[in-house]
C-alpha cells in the first residue's frame, strides 16, 4: 500500500528510520537498554528545546498531558491564573483550569487574531495573576503568537508563564534558556516527526522548587512534575509503565533532527511556510491568521460552507492526500493543513497544485473563496 502523505496537524508523517525502530523486538523498560535509550531521549530533548539551564522532563503521554500536568503542578484551587485565548487550545486550557478549580480568566480573541502583548500588560498591571497560560501555535486556526514578548510581560510582573508549544516546537523558533518561560511542553507527533504518545516539557529551576515544596498537595499522582522528576534521572525506577516503542521512535526522531540541526529545521519549516502561503494565494484563499502571525507549521483557510468535506474526501480519494477540516463549528467551511516533520518543499508543493485541482473540480472558485474570505 502506497504511503498517504499526511497533512493534517499531526500525525504527521514517519521517517523509514523512525518506523524501522518501532517494528523491533519489544523493548522491556526494566534493564540497561532502555535505561540507556531514555537518557539519550532526555539530553536530545534538551538539544530541541534549547534547555540546558532548566528541568528537562520526557514521559508517556500527549500533549494534553502537558497541559494538565502544568494545571495541577502549579495550582491550587483558588487561585487566580489567566488564559491568553486564541482558539480551541486556549479554550481546552481555559477549560483544565476550571475543571481543577483555579479562578480562571482569559482574555478572548477572535479567531485568526493574536495574544497582544499591550492587553497583558495592561491585565497584569491591574490585576495580580499566579499563571498566565498561552499557546505557541493554536492549531485549530494557525496563529502564531509573539510569545517572547508575552513571556517578557509576565517575568516584568513576576509571574508564571507556561507556554503551550505543542504545534511549534522543531518547526518554529523556540530557546528555553533564554525565553524565561517556566514551562515549555511540546508532544511528539507534530515538528518533531515522531509518532504520538509521548509528552516532553522543560522547566525553569524556579518553578521545579516551587512545585517541590508544594508536592504532597498536588491532587494527581499520573500529572504531576514533581513526581516525574527522580524518574528523569533514574528511569529505572518505577512510576507507571512507559511506551517503551514510543519513546525508542522518539529517540530516532530526535536524532534525526540532531543530523538536520536545529537552525536548519526552523529554516526549512519557515521556506514551507512561505511555501503554503504563496500557494494559496495564487489559489485566492483566505488565510485566517492575521498577516504576521501565520505559524510555519499549520495553515488554516475558509472555504465556502459546506465544501470542506468534499475537498478533504477527494484529495484522500484521488491523491492519497490528507488534510484535516476545521474543529467543531468549523468544520464544513475550514481546511487546515499541517506542514511540519520531515515534509519537504517539493511534496508541499506537488500537494498545492492537486489541492488547487481539487479545489476546482469541487466548485470552488476564487469568486467564492472571495466571499468565504470575508466571514
Ligand atoms: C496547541 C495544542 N495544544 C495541545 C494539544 C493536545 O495534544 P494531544 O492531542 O496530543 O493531547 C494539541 C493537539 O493537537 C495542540 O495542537
Amino acid at each position: 500500500m502506497q504511503e498517504k502523505l499526511l497533512l493534517i496537524p499531526g500525525p504527521t508523517n514517519l521517517s523509514k528510520r523512525v518506523r524501522e525502530v518501532m517494528a523491533g523486538p519489544q523493548l522491556p523498560h526494566v534493564g540497561s537498554e532502555f535505561y540507556d535509550t531514555f537518557k539519550e531521549t532526555v539530553r536530545l530533548s534538551r538539544f530541541v528545546f534549547k534547555n540546558e539551564k532548566g528541568v528537562q522532563f520526557v514521559f508517556t503521554g500527549t500533549g494534553t498531558t502537558g497541559m494538565e500536568s502544568s494545571v495541577v503542578s502549579l495550582t491550587d484551587h483558588g487561585d487566580k491564573t489567566l488564559v491568553l485565548n486564541t482558539g480551541y487550545f486556549g479554550r481546552r486550557m481555559l477549560l483544565l483550569n476550571q475543571i481543577h478549580r483555579t479562578s480562571v480568566e482569559s482574555i478572548d480573541y477572535p479567531e485568526g487574531r493574536h495574544a497582544d502583548p499591550d492587553d497583558l500588560r495592561k491585565r497584569l498591571r491591574d490585576s495580580k495573576f499566579k499563571v498566565v497560560f498561552m499557546t505557541h501555535v493554536d492549531t485549530s486556526n494557525g496563529v502564531v503568537n509573539p510569545v517572547r514578548e508575552l513571556v517578557a510581560e509576565c517575568e516584568k510582573a513576576g509571574v508564571i508563564s507556561v507556554v503551550d508549544s505543542v504545534c511549534a516546537i522543531g518547526g518554529e523558533e523556540l530557546d528555553f534558556d533564554r525565553l524565561g518561560a517556566d514551562i515549555v511542553f511540546t508532544a511528539s507527533q507534530k515538528a518533531i516527526a515522531a509518532p504520538p504518545g509521548a509528552v516532553l516539557l522543560a522547566v525553569s529551576n524556579k518553578a521545579m522548587e516551587y512545585m517541590e515544596k508544594r508536592k504532597d498537595t498536588i491532587e494527581s499522582y499520573y500529572m504531576s512534575l514533581p513526581r516525574w522528576k527522580p524518574i528523569m534521572d533514574d528511569p529505572k525506577m518505577y512510576l507507571a509503565t512507559p511506551a517503551t516503542q514510543v519513546l525508542l521512535a522518539l529517540r530516532e526522531a530526535l536524532r534525526e533532527l540532531k543530523e538536520e540541526g536545529l537552525e536548519e529545521r526552523w529554516a526549512r519549516h519557515r521556506k514551507l511556510g512561505e511555501t503554503v502561503r504563496a500557494g494559496l494565494d495564487e489559489l485566492g484563499v483566505g488565510i485566517l491568521a492575521d498577516e504576521g502571525f501565520r505559524a510555519d507549521t499549520i495553515t488554516a483557510f475558509w472555504v465556502p460552507d459546506g465544501k470542506a468535506g468534499i475537498i478533504q474526501k477527494e484529495l484522500d480519494d484521488k491523491h492519497n492526500i490528507m488534510v484535516s477540516r476545521g474543529l467543531y463549528e468549523n468544520r464544513e467551511k475550514m481546511i487546515r493543513i499541517g506542514h511540519f516533520g520531515i515534509l519537504t518543499v517539493d511534496q508541499l508543493k506537488h500537494a498545492l497544485d492537486l489541492l488547487g485541482s481539487v479545489m476546482e473540480d469541487a466548485g470552488v472558485a476564487k469568486k467564492h473563496l472571495q466571499v468565504a474570505k470575508r466571514k
